[in-house]
């Protein structure tokens, strides 16, 4: 395969993006309105926190000191208790919402982006790695469910309580209620210094110790080859830098947690302290109410509670963001590869294809001075040509690197050249479907992939409605059918995950046979160097040669038998043809092919005389 390049992109944790959180809450599609109802539950919690120390000190203004009637006390306790009952049913539903809205949007936006990942191109998969979309798919999705859901709703609810506190309190007695807010910049601000610094911190530490795993793991696993080479003092050193920055960090996020919650119990206690010695004086000399007195120290106390949490959700947000980048990135992505306009109205979409308008492939396919490179800068075919008749088998020889997986995904269109043009029947292949030509083409890859479900499952692929007969037919006429029968339940065996518990042979000729299903016009052998033993090496090229009859065939082989028996052997070097022609002809010309040829016939020659003796 061909190596990765991949890089991750730096993200902005600085400062708050709206816009990109607003996309991201449009991901939730219809769903939107669970998320509104979820904001309805708790602006009326708020609403109601706001209201309860106001009907304290109804209570003692009114009832305790004032001259309210027995008869007012019973309505006014029912009233209260009929509150409380609805707060606590307003929690509820707020509480479950925010359950069912962590589990659409963890729902939808993988199903989103479950969707997206079927209509990517092939050239996606190449340079992302599937590590990192599972992550996408798993733990940014979660955590950016659960801070939706939890977090962005905390911040409403505390911010609506800060303003219903602060408006009843100015309504009331606004000297007093600016007693209250002019603590509010000041613990904003240290808020805020606190908590990016801890969550930095605490950030900081998680990178350390994802360093240190896989510090570890690479000493475990590389452990002989440490021993040999004496590096043990050196990794010791690098363990114990890593584990005491690591160290260094945690204390530090510890430090400054513990220092913050005492700044703001001693902020609020002077902001009550305040309110008592102002208020207690207007109790005593200017007639204030006791009860807006007691109201204003419960107010105090509540309007902190939030501040604090903003601050913290603020800095969540911030470093969420990267997560939220991501998988917007991902979902964001345009296949790299698209039918024009034209041909979709000809053939449609992948989805939805007319195949009533296929033409019948015949399987003839040319490269006309095709040029092609994966990065610019760095070219990997450089006008390269080639004929091909219907049933021919292209056999492609070469050393690593010299293009000819570059060749079969150009044909496959899993990427399109760069200049020239591709011909199949000698029409452009741009001007039909990628359906179309997928439709026609079976490709084994250089490591069979097989999907978890049974033999037979895997078989039927090739063909969806084939019948049981046709299945067996295939897999007889590809030598499959014999170890199969000899599995546990037969063609009913669970093949595991990816295939897991057959070997690459078995998986390789189960292949064979969804191909030999599938029945295409063109077929695409690309072959791995894999290691079998003689007797499956001969099994499998029985089959190939079987899967072969009857279809335009390119191989990229490393058995000489089947390259012996090509129409055509291309023998590529620097995404350049070398030698090109059939196995006489070469053999004729002394060059590459004939020294390839030559020695891996002598390795033959020595592995069966070493199996004789
Ligand atoms: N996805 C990719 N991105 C960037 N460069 C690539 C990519 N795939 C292949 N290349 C480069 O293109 C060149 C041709 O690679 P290709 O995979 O076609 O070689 P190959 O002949 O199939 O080799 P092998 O025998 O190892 O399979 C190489 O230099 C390779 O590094
Ligand atoms: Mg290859």
């Amino acid at each position: 395969m061909s190596e990765i390049r991949f890089q991750e992109k730096e993200y902005n944790t600085d400062s708050l993006d709206a816009g990109l959180w607003k996309k991201i809450i449009n991901l939730l599609g219809n769903q939107k309105k669970d998320l509104y109802w979820l904001f309805v539950f708790m602006l009326l919690v708020a609403v109601l926190d706001v209201v309860f120390p106001y009907l304290n000190k109804i209570a003692i203004d009114y009832f305790a000191i004032g001259k309210g009637t027995q008869g007012q006390l019973i309505g006014f306790g029912v009233g209260y208790l009929v509150l409380l009952a609805v707060q606590a049913f307003f929690v509820f539903k707020f509480i479950a919402q925010s359950g069912i809205v962590e589990t659409d949007f963890s729902y939808y936006v993988r199903k989103t982006v479950f969707d997206k990942l079927q209509v990517l191109s092939y050239s996606y998969y190449d340079k992302t790695p599937t590590g990192w979309i599972m992550a996408r798919m798993t733990s940014d999705v979660g955590r950016l469910a659960e801070i939706i859901a939890w977090s962005l709703v905390d911040m409403v609810w505390g911010l609506t309580v800060m303003v219903g506190i602060t408006i009843v309190m100015l309504i009331v007695n606004w000297k007093m209620a600016l007693l209250v807010l002019v603590v509010v910049p000041i613990l904003a601000y240290i808020s805020v210094w606190f908590q990016t610094r801890i969550l930095k911190n605490y950030r900081l530490v998680r990178q350390v110790n994802s360093k240190i795993t896989s510090s570890f793991s690479e000493g475990i696993a590389g452990a002989k080859t440490t021993k040999t080479m004496v590096l043990e003092e050196q990794n010791l050193e690098e363990f114990n830098r890593l584990t005491s920055e690591m160290r260094e960090k945690a204390i530090r996020a510890a430090i400054l947690s513990s220092l913050f919650m005492p700044i703001v119990i001693g902020l609020s206690a002077v902001s009550t302290g305040a309110i008592l010695w102002y208020g207690g004086n207007q109790v005593l000399f200017y007639g204030l109410e006791f009860g807006t007195l007691m109201m204003f120290t419960q107010y105090a106390n509540q309007f902190f509670e939030p501040l604090r949490q903003i601050a913290r959700l603020l800095a969540e947000l911030q470093m969420a963001q990267a997560s939220a980048e991501r998988v917007l990135s991902l979902l964001e992505e345009e296949p790299a590869i698209v039918d024009s306009d034209e041909v979709i109205a000809q053939y449609g979409t992948i989805l939805e294809p007319k195949v009533e308008n296929y033409p019948v492939m015949k399987g003839d396919i040319s490269f006309e001075h095709v040029d092609f490179n994966y990065l610019p800068e760095e070219p990997v075919l450089v006008d390269f040509n080639l004929e091909v008749q219907a049933g021919q088998t292209i056999a492609l020889v070469g050393e690593t690197g010299s293009g000819k997986s570059t060749i079969v995904n150009l044909l496959c269109r899993f990427y399109e050249p760069v200049n020239g043009i591709v011909k199949i029947d000698g029409v452009d292949y741009k001007q039909r479907s990628l359906g179309w030509l997928h439709s026609n083409l079976g490709y084994v890859l250089q490591a069979p992939h097989l999907f978890s479900g049974t033999v037979k499952e895997n078989i039927q692929y090739g063909r969806m409605e084939a019948s049981m007969e046709e299945i067996m037919d295939a897999a007889k006429l590809v030598n499959a059918h014999d170890f199969i029968m000899k599995l546990e339940k037969g063609y009913d065996t669970d093949v595991g995950e990816g295939g897991g518990r057959l070997s690459t042979g078995e998986k390789q000729l189960i292949c064979f046979a969804r191909a030999v299903l599938a029945d295409p016009k063109l077929f695409i052998l690309d072959e791995a160097t894999a290691s079998i033993d003689t007797e499956t090496e001969k099994v499998i090229q029985d089959a190939i040669d079987k899967v072969l009859v009857n279809r335009t065939s390119f191989v990229v082989a490393h058995r000489l038998s089947t390259i012996v028996n090509a129409d055509v052997i291309l023998v590529m070097k620097n995404g350049r043809i070398l030698e090109k022609g059939n196995h006489d002809a070469l053999m004729k010309l002394k060059g590459y092919y004939y020294r390839l040829y030559t020695n891996q016939f002598n390795e033959n020659l020595q592995k069966e005389l070493l199996k004789q003796k």
